[in-house]
């Protein structure tokens, strides 16, 4: 499988090589330099492409490897189009120096300046030591191939001689350490082609640019099937755990999903499916990890995949069982607040059609983080067994009938008794709807249909922010 569709590469800048003299680099000049750059069709849709070699000097960056890779970039910044980088490089090329790294910083540049304006992709397929990591670290998406992508700002032997750890290449920077441990890759390979295949994939739920809406395919599955299925899914009892991809998959069409960082903050659960054709982005609270909480890496992973959706007009369905956020020194040292902050920002400042489902539990802040109708959400549904509340049962018990249990003749039977009646008074989706906050108690098995007919009535949907240079999101 290649990246692009049968014959239709063609290619850029086939005659260029680098001018430099230094170091003996008069006696090593390669038609194209260390880079291949050009555009074809992804599904007969316009693709930019750029890919280092690492036969030539280790794929290093020259001063016109740099100019071709800026080239591309500008012709898929004009032309509307998403770009690919597929890095294979030894980093900056030594031998010329400054010219080399004010190459990358025109990268850069360009990186940020297409964010949110076309979807960048990066694949890592081979090394990216120093700051030539920073050029796929400001793309929407990072694809590492196992085995032989890496990623690290200083190597092991750098990493030994300042802080005396012992680490293998792999462990440091590898495709798992990064899909895992530090989030800064989105998927997995087992091959290069595998990788061509899944990019494909991904291309085919975004837009080519920010100003054209998400791809509307011809819809494959029934918009009003119902699934019967999903009134057994979520236990009762609010602490069981269950699969949330039992949910998505019975309600999009024909149960496909692409998550996006599956292995990373697994708490929660993001990525693309397609509703009655419509591509969608979905958030939901996994109750099988960490019984669904929020803490600091599933905030970042939801803000930012909440980000890209509303960046590039792809509505955002978003289903809820979130107990809270994390506890914890760990959490609270680690800036969860900041973090959580931006899950937060991220939903408010979103202008794309959002919709909530509540399947269970949706408590205090994380209630309101998850899509509330409070940060803007068009509209909000909930299954006939959740709990809204501002802490759970048994907690909110604790703090205010304390001295009441404490002075019961039989404590643990009076605590019961005021659980059962405060789940009764509050812990409803009924006092919300009662409310407005909650614009529809909906039947499980419905979920799909009734998706399907809030999606279709938003999809004329305007909605702006005030006019400002940028908000300040708590990064
Ligand atoms: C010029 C380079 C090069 C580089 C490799 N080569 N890296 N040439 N500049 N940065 C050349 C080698 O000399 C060799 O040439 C050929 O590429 C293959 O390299 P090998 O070392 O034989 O390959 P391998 O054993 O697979 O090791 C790959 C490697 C290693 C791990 C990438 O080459 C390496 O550590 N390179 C240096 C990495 C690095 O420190 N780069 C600078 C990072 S800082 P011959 O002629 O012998 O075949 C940086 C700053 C960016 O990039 C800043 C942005 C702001």
């Amino acid at each position: 499988m290649s990246l692009f569709d049968d014959g239709s590469f063609v290619e850029l800048d086939t005659f260029v090589t680098h001018r430099s003299t230094d170091l003996g680099l008069d006696k090593q000049r390669f038609e194209g330099d260390s880079v291949v750059t050009g555009h074809g069709t992804v599904d007969g849709n316009q693709v930019f492409a750029y890919a280092q070699d690492f036969t030539v000097l280790g794929g290093s960056l020259s001063q016109v490897a740099a100019q071709k890779i800026s080239k591309v970039m500008d012709h898929a910044m004009r032309m509307g189009a998403p770009i690919i980088g597929i890095n294979d490089s030894g980093g900056a090329r030594i031998q010329e120096g400054i010219d080399s790294l004010a190459g990358y910083g025109e990268i850069f540049k360009r990186n940020t300046l297409a964010s949110g304006v076309v979807p960048q992709i990066t694949i890592i397929a081979g090394p990216a030591a120093g700051g030539a990591v920073y050029s796929p670290a400001l793309t929407d998406f990072i694809y590492m191939v196992e085995g032989i992508g890496q990623m690290y700002i200083t190597g092991p032997d750098v990493v030994k001689a300042v802080t005396g750890e012992e680490v293998s290449h792999e462990d440091l920077g590898g495709a798992t350490a990064h899909a895992s441990r530090s989030g800064v890759a989105h998927f997995t390979a087992e091959s290069e082609e595998a990788c061509f295949a899944h990019v494909r994939a991904l291309l085919s739920y975004l837009p080519s640019n920010n100003a054209e809406s998400a791809p509307s395919n011809e819809p494959t599955d029934a918009p009003d099937r119902a699934d019967t299925g999903l009134r057994d899914v979520v236990p009762d009892a609010a602490n069981q755990p269950y699969d949330v991809m039992d949910v998505i998959s019975k309600v999009v069409d024909n149960g496909d999903f692409l998550p996006v960082h599956h292995n990373f903050a697994p708490n929660v659960v993001v990525g693309f499916a397609r509703l009655d054709g419509m591509s969608i982005g979905v958030v939901a609270n996994q109750a099988n990890q960490m019984a669904g909480m929020l803490d600091i890496d599933a905030s970042d992973k939801a803000a930012r995949f909440v980000r890209f959706c509303d960046a590039f007009n792809v509505p955002i369905v978003t289903f809820v069982d979130v107990p809270g956020f994390m506890p914890g020194m760990q959490q609270e040292y680690g800036g969860l607040i900041r973090h959580g902050a931006k899950l937060l920002y991220a939903y408010v400042e979103a202008t794309v059609p959002k919709i909530t489902v509540i399947l269970r539990k949706a408590y205090g802040g994380a209630y309101i983080v998850m899509g509330s109708k409070e940060t803007r959400t068009d509209v909000n549904f909930a299954w006939p067994g959740s709990e809204i509340a501002v802490m759970g049962p048994e907690g909110a018990i604790n703090v205010i009938r304390r001295r009441e249990i404490a002075d019961a003749d039989d404590p643990e039977a009076k605590r019961t008794e005021l659980v059962n009646d405060y789940r009764d008074q509050f812990a409803n989706p009924y006092v919300a709807a009662n409310r407005g906050y909650i614009d529809d108690v909906i039947d499980p098995a419905q979920t799909r249909p009734e998706l399907v007919k809030a999606l279709r009535m938003l999809e004329s949907k305007v909605d702006t922010l005030p006019p400002k240079k940028h908000g300040n999101i708590p990064l």
